[in-house]
């Protein structure tokens, strides 16, 4: 018995061997620049990025010229057909989701409190470089997912909320402005400005280091105990909160040190990014983590309770 596993593992070694190089023969081709945009393979509307590398985009504090990042297109540029009126939904969606996707969403935030300027904003994982991406391995799932899974998520964890389904109007608009967004962008190349600042670490931070910080750049908007500022005279909140029960979950990208800390190095104190060091926005988002906020949905409450929160250093 144990003679014919042998002998059959034998005979099935050069098969092996011959479909690992085979696999090998394929990855040979042209050596290519991941990160370079190249207009003359796409229509896209990008001026020419000629000194503009992902390695100086994400190592140095980008300057940021009209031009230098993949522009999308205008508003006034959404065509009038059906396809047109998904896109405009999708917009309405993602910059007011609290109104037009209220039943899915459990805080007081909008795809565009993170994704700025209705999510065209380079650094500030803008969807004009994420759509073209997806479908895309995600660790986090351990699996490859769709653009609408990946947008399932920021609503179960950004917006504490629930997933719309795959198929529902709301996730189909969603992904139409995206869509939108990124015409004549090159599918499956990383562009420059996708998802937020990549930063050094110096030491490791300080949240009462932190605390200062925050209160020196942060709490005129968000407020001193961290629950944003809400409109004197309409619903929704004019700064959104940064914890507390009307913030996103611990399972959230943001909630972790360092999705917080690229975030904010790139795009907070509103208006004045990159003016903080990278330590700085460490330090800050340390303070941001140990506070309270909802519980990870994916495991129950004693876990919540027992377990470390998820996203510290
Ligand atoms: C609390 C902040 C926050 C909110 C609100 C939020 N997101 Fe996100 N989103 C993130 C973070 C953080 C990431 C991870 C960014 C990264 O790593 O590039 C992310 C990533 C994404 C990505 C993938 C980006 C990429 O480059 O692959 C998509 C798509 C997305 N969000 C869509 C949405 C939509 C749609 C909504 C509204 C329903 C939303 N997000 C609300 C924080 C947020
Ligand atoms: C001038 C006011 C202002 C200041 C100062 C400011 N923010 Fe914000 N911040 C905003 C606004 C407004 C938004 C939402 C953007 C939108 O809706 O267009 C926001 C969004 C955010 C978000 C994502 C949404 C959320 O609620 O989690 C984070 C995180 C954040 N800010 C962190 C910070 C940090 C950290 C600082 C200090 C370094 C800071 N902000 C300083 C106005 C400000």
């Amino acid at each position: 018995m144990r003679n014919r596993v042998l002998m059959a593992a034998a005979a099935l070694l050069p098969l092996i061997a011959t479909t690992v190089f085979a696999a090998n023969d394929v990855v040979d081709g042209p050596v290519r620049d991941k990160g370079a945009v190249r207009p003359a393979e796409h229509q896209a509307r990008v001026s020419e990025p000629a000194t503009l590398t992902r390695d100086k985009a994400i190592r140095q504090i980008p300057q940021i010229n009209p031009g230098e990042y993949f522009i999308p297109p205008q508003i006034q540029d959404i065509p009038t057909s059906k396809y047109g009126e998904m896109v405009e939904l999708g917009r309405r969606i993602f910059t007011d989701t609290q109104h037009y996707a209220g039943r899915y969403v459990g805080n007081a935030l909008n795809c565009s409190s993170c994704h700025l300027q209705e999510g065209r904003k380079a650094y500030a994982s803008p969807m004009w470089a994420a759509y073209p991406m997806y479908p895309e391995f995600r660790n986090k799932t351990r699996s490859v997912i769709t653009f609408e899974e990946r947008v399932q998520d920021c609503f179960k964890y950004s917006m504490n909320g629930i997933a719309p389904t795959l198929d529902s109007p709301e996730i189909k608009a969603l992904s139409a402005y995206a869509h939108w967004l990124s015409k004549g962008a090159p599918i499956n190349t990383e562009l420059p400005g996708r998802g937020f600042a990549r930063l050094a670490k110096p030491r490791d931070p300080n949240s009462i280091n932190g605390e200062k910080l925050y209160k020196e750049n942060c709490a005129m908007c968000h407020g001193k105990d961290g629950q944003g500022q809400k409109f004197a005279k309409r619903d929704g909140y004019m700064f959104p909160p940064l914890w507390g029960g009307k913030s996103f979950n611990r399972a959230a990208g943001m909630s972790s040190i360092k999705d917080c800390a690229q975030f904010t190095k790139a795009n907070m104190p509103l208006g004045k990014g990159w003016t903080l060091t990278d330590m700085e926005a460490w330090d800050i988002c340390t303070y941001i983590w140990i506070q309270d906020r909802p519980s990870d949905p994916r495991f129950g409450w004693l876990m919540n309770i027992i377990m470390p929160p998820t996203g510290g250093n």
